[in-house]
């Protein structure tokens, strides 16, 4: 295993859109990079799209996201295959509708929806068990960041999220930083405080899994990610994508962004 070198860009499109904005807003994408020459199979093998839109939009923007050469995923799901859940989905009926990707431990739903770290490691294992591949999230709060507990909470974090995981199911695992502070706020982490703690992550990951899979894992860095700083950003040797909340919503500044990747892919 080498260094991953098909970067990550991830639009988490969170409880927005209706079903005909997440159709336009898919499409939108789609052709706003196919009108620049490149095809989807050539972009694809340099940035890799992954868009994740409501439950209820998976199917449609599936479709257009196959047209395209985008992945599909989805932004959570419960870690129980079947049964009596009213409101819940599985990680079956996931895959079923063509996801590929699931994002997991999404700060949100940690900080307000309470999930615990237990809970994000049940989900983590169900969705492997599914077929899907986890996109697990993790960051600090500002009170933990300036209390200088980052790495201590990055530490519990993800050793919890990837425990009982065999070398094999990792190889399909992608880490998220997302510094609660940065998420939805325009406050970017600095390229060294990312790269600070995408190291840290990956030293951790190596003590786990070894040092080739820990440096073929790909780590995202999210939070407040732009058109005007994503290309700083993806520049940084420890950062092989980006998860991208307000500026996914925006065919033209997603587009931004997944151009900025591309240029740091070939320059
Ligand atoms: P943001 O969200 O880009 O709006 O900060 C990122 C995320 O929550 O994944």
């Amino acid at each position: 295993m080498g260094t991953p070198t098909v970067t990550f860009i991830a639009g988490n499109w969170k409880m927005h859109t209706d079903r005909d904005e997440a159709k336009s807003l898919a499409t939108s994408l789609g052709e706003q990079l196919q009108s620049e020459g490149s095809s989807p199979a050539d972009r694809s093998s340099r940035v890799e799209v992954g868009l994740f839109p409501p439950y209820p939009f998976l199917c449609d923007v599936g479709e257009i996201a196959e047209r395209f050469g985008f992945r599909l995923g989805a932004q959570d799901m419960y870690f129980e295959p079947v049964g009596a859940f009213t409101g819940e989905v599985s990680g079956a009926m996931l895959a079923s509708t063509g996801c590929r990707y699931v994002i997991l431990g999404h700060s949100e739903r940690r900080h307000v929806l309470g999930e615990t770290d237990e809970i994000v490691a049940r989900k983590v294992r169900a969705a492997l068990a599914s077929g899907l591949a986890p996109v697990i999230c993790v960051g600090e709060t500002i009170e933990q960041r300036e209390a200088g507990n980052t790495e201590d909470v990055l530490r519990t974090q993800i050793e919890s999220a990837v425990d009982g995981l065999s070398e094999n199911d990792f190889e399909k695992v992608t880490v998220a930083y997302e510094p609660v502070w940065a998420i939805g706020t325009g406050h970017t982490a600095t390229p060294d405080q990312a790269s600070d703690a995408h190291a840290f992550l990956r030293t951790r990951l190596a003590d786990r899994f070894g040092a080739d899979a820990a440096s073929a894992c790909r780590i995202l860095y999210g939070g407040s990610v732009k058109p005007d700083n994503a290309k700083t950003l993806l520049a940084q040797d420890e950062i092989q994508g980006a998860l991208v909340g307000g500026a996914s919503l925006q065919a033209a500044s997603f587009a931004d962004i997944v151009r900025a990747a591309l240029a740091v892919h070939t320059s």
